[in-house]
Parts: C-alpha cells; structure tokens; sequence
C-alpha cells in the first residue's frame, strides 16, 4: 500500500537537512560557490560516515545567506512535506546557521521562516512549528547564546528548543545552562541522545536536561531499567528509522527496535530527519514499517496520535490537526 495520501504527523525534521539537493545547487550556482566536493555523480548527497555527513550538511547550509533563501527553503521542505501526506510538522532551527546567533539578526531569519509556514499553510495545508536547536559539537558557550535566541523569541511559531550535533563530542551536562534558559522561558524541550552512544545518554539527558522528546534514544531498547523509566515518565521518542539503517546504527529495518520498544509500551513516533540525504521520505518510512513489522492503519493512527499529543503547538492548533487525522486527509 501507498501510504502517501494518509494524514501524518512528523516531528524530528532538521531544516536544512530537508533541503533537495537540486535547491542547494541552485543557490550555490547563484552565489557562484562550488559545492561539487558534496555531491555523488547521480546527484546527492555524498558522505562517508555520521561526521563527514554533519560536514556536508554544513557545506550544504553555507550557501543560505539571508532570510529570503531561508523562506525559499522552507516553502520548499513545506511543499514536499505536504506532498508526503505530512500535515503538521515541527523542524530544527538553527540561530548558528542563520546570522550567527546574533539576536537581531536571527529575528529577522525566524520572521522570514515563520511567512513561509503562514504562507505554507494557505497554499499547501501544513502547519509548521520550530524548535531551535543548538549544535552539540560547537560546544556549551554558543549553546548558550543560541539558547538566548530561542528564549528571547518564544511565540506561536517558535515553540520548543532541542540539541542536535555530534554526540560523541561533550555530555549532555555540559549544556544545563542553556537548557534551563530555555525552560524558564517557557519553551518545551527535546535532545537528541542515544543514536550513537549507550542507554547511559538517556539518563544523563532526562537527568541534566529534563526534557520530555529524545531524538532517537533507540539505543537503549536493550537496558531494561532505562526502558522501565522512559516508559513511566512517557518520554516520547522521535525514531528515524531509515536514517538509523542507511547510518548503520542497525543493519537493516528488520532489526531495527521500533517495533519491540513500541510493544513494550515506549511512546514512539516516526520522522524522517534529514530526508535527501538518507533518501527517505514520509511514506517512505511506513512503506518500511508495514514490510517489516506489519503495520497497519490502525497502528499508524496510534502513532500520528501520540506524535500529536506530544507535539509543542497550542491546544487549538491540537485540534485542528485532530481533526484532520480524524478525517483521513
Ligand atoms: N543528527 C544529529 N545532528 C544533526 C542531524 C542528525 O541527523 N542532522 C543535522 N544535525
Ligand atoms: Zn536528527
């Protein structure tokens, strides 16, 4: 079965690593920088490993220079997204990659991607929120200031804060600062942790970061105490799980722990993080869901329910989008 046309819900989207590749070309011809070194002969993405893929990916982002190509980028993923069946949808943003975490300019960033989701949703009928993200490997100092960012620009379409990065760079204590900033400003919280390191990286992140998403957290489907606590504290857990297979993080659908995690009672959720580069999209991954595990509607309602429980909208949003899941489209 197609599962394109179904309703979805998708929370763990980086921005920039939804961008086509042909739309990262087109602006680096613009600009006239030569992006060749990052791209394979049919086209995409080219990358060996996780950290030369975070290397591409900022290669990649160097060529978005202003509000205006960060709007044309987000009408893009929009329009995709939409394209997938996906209705509502929360992506990483990041001050780093737009004016440096400079507080005025990454007003005008957010404002020009905030017209974009405005202008999505009357076009294509997504509805967008942000989460600002800082960058693990950039260290706890520009965490701070991006954490300041966020804080400072809380609203109806910048909802939450998160970390993203390399997460074998550093612990997660390393940014408390920057999470309680965001806290006390009202934004909800989510990290990324245990896509590469051990069931311990769920614990030190519940613990130092309080945040109530981990992105990823698939790693420690094999400990059961740390699976005992995600399960009573209803951490939802953002899978990726395409991204885990053409990453390696398991060798193929079949093994990967989605299904047993989700049995146990773990509060799952499927997204497609960084969609081109690991050649996934939305329908794509419950296309491999379905062959792997036997999913069903049934099963993909349960998930789009939980994903939209847990997503960091305002309640009337909540309905909206309720609706629509309701309704089949
Ligand atoms: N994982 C971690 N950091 C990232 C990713 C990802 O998939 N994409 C962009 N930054
Ligand atoms: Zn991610």
């Amino acid at each position: 079965m197609t599962w394109r046309a179904l309703p979805k819900v998708e929370l763990h989207l980086h921005l920039e690593g939804a961008a086509p590749p042909e739309f990262i070309r087109g602006l680096a011809k613009e600009k006239r920088i030569d992006l060749s070194k990052i791209f394979a002969q049919d086209g995409s993405y080219a990358y060996r490993d996780f950290v030369h893929f975070l290397s591409v990916y900022e290669a990649a982002t160097s060529v978005l220079k202003s509000p205006e190509d960060f709007k044309r980028l987000t009408l893009a993923v929009l329009e995709e997204s939409a394209s997938e069946g996906v209705v509502y949808s929360e992506t990483f943003l990041s001050p780093d990659f737009c004016g440096g975490r400079d507080l005025v300019a990454w007003r005008e960033y957010l404002a020009a991607m905030a017209e974009a989701a405005d202008e999505a949703d009357a076009k294509f009928g997504i509805t967008l929120k942000g989460i600002v993200t800082c960058i693990r490997h950039f260290g706890p100092d520009k965490a701070r200031e991006t954490a300041r960012c966020a804080a400072e620009t809380k609203g109806d379409f910048l909802r939450g804060f998160g970390m993203a990065g390399d997460e074998n760079v550093g612990k997660p204590g390393d940014f408390t600062w920057a999470f309680d900033c965001a806290r006390e400003a009202g934004l909800r919280l989510t990290s990324h942790a245990c896509e590469w390191r051990g069931p311990d990286e769920v614990t030190q992140t519940l613990d130092a970061l309080k945040v109530e998403r981990i992105g990823h957290g698939v790693r420690a489907h094999s400990d059961a105490t740390v699976m005992a606590r995600v399960i009573d504290e209803g951490v939802v857990l953002e899978v990726c799980p395409l991204s885990n297979v053409v990453l390696g993080v398991f060798a193929d659908m079949a093994s990967h722990p989605i299904e047993r995690m989700r049995a146990q009672g773990v509060k799952v959720t499927v997204s497609t993080d960084d969609p081109p580069f690991f050649h996934t999209t939305m329908s794509k991954e419950y296309a491999a869901l379905e062959q792997a595990f036997g999913w069903d509607e049934a099963v993909f309602a349960e998930i789009n329910s939980t994903a939209l429980e847990a997503a960091f909208c305002d309640a009337e949003t909540k309905e909206k989008i309720a609706a629509r899941l309701a309704n089949g489209r």
